[in-house]
């Protein structure tokens, strides 16, 4: 009897903590346990092997993924079969710390080891189907050169899939766990990116996110000639079937104009840019070694508002950094006025043991960094509403995306520049459907618009 026998009926249930690219793994590891006649659940009840993929990224990200694993207790004692595998950057972070403080833990495997834990499940002893549950076994080495490929990630049935291009991170922002666990940084053949695009495309896919966490210095220097970021943009323009093209995140160090002017060619790639700020201090700025300034940040904001009209530009900001002068905040505001970002995800520092801001004595207490978080927010909530209300009154393009969870009737959408918008029922709108609708009021932080039946498109 082969393995994929034994555990073919057998259910696995996807738990992802983190980013983006952890969704992506997570649908990895899901295709490999799909290969071997494995179903996903969300029922734990019937699961019969848990996968939580983990972050390392703040102290609370790790928290959340060990009150979840420690929930997972229940499952084990009730089912004696039951297996459970921590994996992501927090399993790399912590390896054999974490079966110490967790028991019942099996299998804890880093971001490159997703290969071996294909081994470790579906090991020699498979009486339960599952392993042979004998104490914990713990996968950290790290690979430089793991892609995974000729792997795809499962697709969950959304209009919208990520496809990580590159792994890794070369930077050594000093606040930032990243380059510790994820190592360094890796790009994925063009072929393979463009092969998985038109295989994900041709099963009902209409929008892809290229992942990478300096997604703009992908390169490909492969047997077919150089890659840059920007030609992968035009390459994967010329899918057919495919409507829609998002990236993230950009660094703000590689920015170059020809991947402004590929946006600006490429009419699939949407009109939206995500780029991390982080700071609006000069000299914070040189602390974290983000390798770029205040002045040049403006400079391609001012290149991107310039060639692409309308485009709407997000951030992440964080509050209270190690040596965050009340000066050096206020240039984050000041910038934050002169941007007026669409949206931004901002945080408060969490020092992380390993990096070197870890080891600088923080000079703000925990209340003021909350405070300035507090004063973050609030700013970009003005600017967030005002974004927004700029769109109420247009005719805008939406991807339909789902019914909404509230109201049947009603439909979740996207803007091109990655705006919600709800829209009640109308011909045509369906999941996976682009249509025209004139944006008619913001509720909150949400649009809501009205589809135009007349300029309905496929
Ligand atoms: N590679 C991306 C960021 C990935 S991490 C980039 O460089 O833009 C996502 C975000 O988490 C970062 O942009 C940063 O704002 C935040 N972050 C990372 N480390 C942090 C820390 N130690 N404390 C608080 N926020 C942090
Ligand atoms: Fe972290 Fe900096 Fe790399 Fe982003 S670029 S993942 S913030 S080290
Ligand atoms: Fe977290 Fe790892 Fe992503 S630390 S933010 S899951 S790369």
């Amino acid at each position: 009897m082969t393995s994929g026998d034994s555990t073919s009926g057998q259910k696995y249930l996807l738990a992802t903590f983190g980013c983006q690219m952890n969704e992506y793994d997570s649908n990895l590891v899901g295709a490999m346990l799909e290969k071997r006649g494995m179903e996903i659940t969300e029922n734990p009840d019937e699961a019969n092997l848990f996968v939580v993929n983990t972050c390392s990224i703040r102290g609370g990200a790790e928290d959340k993924a060990y009150a979840r694993v420690a929930a997972l207790r229940y499952h084990k004692r009730h089912r004696p079969g039951v297996r459970i595998a921590v994996i992501g950057c927090m399993a790399q972070n912590h390896g054999e710390k974490i079966p110490v403080a967790l028991e019942h833990v099996d299998y804890v495997v880093g971001p490159d080891g997703y290969g071996e834990l294909e081994g470790m499940i579906f090991g020699e002893d498979t009486r339960n189907g599952l392993g042979n549950g004998n104490g914990a076994q713990v996968w950290t080495a790290q690979n430089d050169f793991e892609n995974y490929e000729g792997m795809m990630a499962r697709l969950d049935g959304s209009t919208s899939a990520h496809i990580t291009i590159m792994r890794g991170c070369n930077k050594r922002c000093t606040y930032c766990i990243v380059p510790t666990v994820r190592g360094v940084e890796r790009s994925r053949s063009a072929a393979e990116v463009i092969a998985e695009t038109r295989h994900i495309v041709s099963q009902g896919v209409r929008e892809i996110c290229l992942l990478g966490q300096t997604v703009n210095s992908y390169r490909d220097d492969g047997p077919d000639g150089k890659v840059s970021f920007a030609d992968l943009l035009r390459r994967l323009q010329e899918v057919d079937g495919l409507r829609r093209i998002r990236f993230t995140s950009p660094h703000p160090r590689h920015f170059d104009s020809d991947t402004i002017r590929a946006i600006a060619e490429c009419d699939k790639v949407c009109n939206h840019v995500h780029m991390p700020l982080q700071s609006g201090s000069n000299s914070l700025l040189k602390k974290m070694r983000r390798q770029y300034t205040r002045e040049r940040y403006l400079e391609i904001v001012e290149e991107l508002r310039a060639t692409l009209p309308g485009v709407a530009i997000t951030t992440d900001i964080i509050a209270g950094f190690v040596g965050e002068t009340e000066e050096d905040f206020e240039d984050t505001l000041s910038l934050m006025r002169a941007v007026r970002f669409d949206h931004a995800y901002m945080f408060s520092y969490s020092p992380r043991e390993g990096t070197p801001s870890f080891d600088e004595v923080e000079t703000l207490s925990a209340a003021d960094k909350q405070l300035r978080l507090e004063r973050v927010i609030e700013l970009q909530m003005t600017h967030t509403e005002e974004r927004l209300d700029a769109l109420v009154g247009r005719t805008e393009e939406i991807l339909i995306e789902s019914p909404s969870s509230r109201d049947a009737t009603e439909w979740v959408g996207k803007t091109g520049d990655f705006k919600k918008v709800i829209v009640p029922y109308a011909p045509g709108v369906e999941k996976g459907a682009l249509v025209n609708a004139r944006i008619r009021e913001r509720r909150g932080l949400t649009l809501r618009g009205i589809v135009e039946p007349l300029i309905l498109q496929g």
